[in-house]
């Protein structure tokens, strides 16, 4: 285990399973159709790389990079996308795939932003959901992995200051780490 990790929350097997069960409900939900996964850099993309190996549909893939400011909960428009999408999606059905839900900010400006480029549907696919944190947008994850306490996670693709990302598990960072 890295040295500055507390404690694992998930091992690389216990992802490999659940990421699996996902992907496989997935292809049973979208039987017939072609989705397109968007993935938010740069969190998700172990998560993605894993999960669309396990969905068995002519599905396509694209990344997105946003940033969002303010108070999602108020306003759904503050959010600057830094890279957009290079797929036009009208009548596409939508996955979002994110590493984590926190606040929802993120993703909510995320969704509103899609859903007005007029796809046929848009779904949020989440790795981790911290359900008891303070939400400041609606979106929920439609299809989830874990839920997670209020705890700074690190591994499997999220990142503290852009290190631990290759960590094959997931673990809990010690609080020195991010309070010195
Ligand atoms: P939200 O807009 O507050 O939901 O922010 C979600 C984003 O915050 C995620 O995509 C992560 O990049 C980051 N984040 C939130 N919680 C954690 C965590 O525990 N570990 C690493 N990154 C996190
Ligand atoms: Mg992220």
């Amino acid at each position: 285990m890295h040295k500055d990790v507390e404690r694992i929350l998930f091992t690389e097997e216990q992802l490999t399973d659940a990421v699996k069960a996902l992907g496989e409900r997935i292809t049973k939900d979208y039987d017939g159709r072609k989705p397109l996964l968007v993935g938010i850099l740069k969190g998700s993309v172990v998560f993605m790389t894993d999960l669309m190996r396990h969905i068995d549909l002519d599905c396509s893939i694209d990344f997105m990079v946003a940033k969002s400011y303010g108070n999602a909960a108020v306003s759904s428009g503050n959010v600057k996308i830094l890279k957009d999408l290079d797929t036009d999606i009208t009548g596409m059905d939508i996955i979002i795939v994110e590493d984590i839900l926190d606040t929802a900010r993120t993703l909510t400006a995320v969704k509103t932003y899609l859903l007005g480029k007029k796809p046929a549907s848009v779904k949020i696919c989440a790795l981790l959901d911290k359900v008891t944190a303070v939400k400041a947008g609606d979106a929920k994850a439609d299809y989830k992995c874990f839920d997670i306490e209020n705890e700074f996670v690190v591994g499997y693709g999220l990142d503290y200051a852009e290190h631990y990302r290759n960590l094959p598990y997931i673990g809990v960072l010690k609080h020195e780490v991010y309070e010195n």
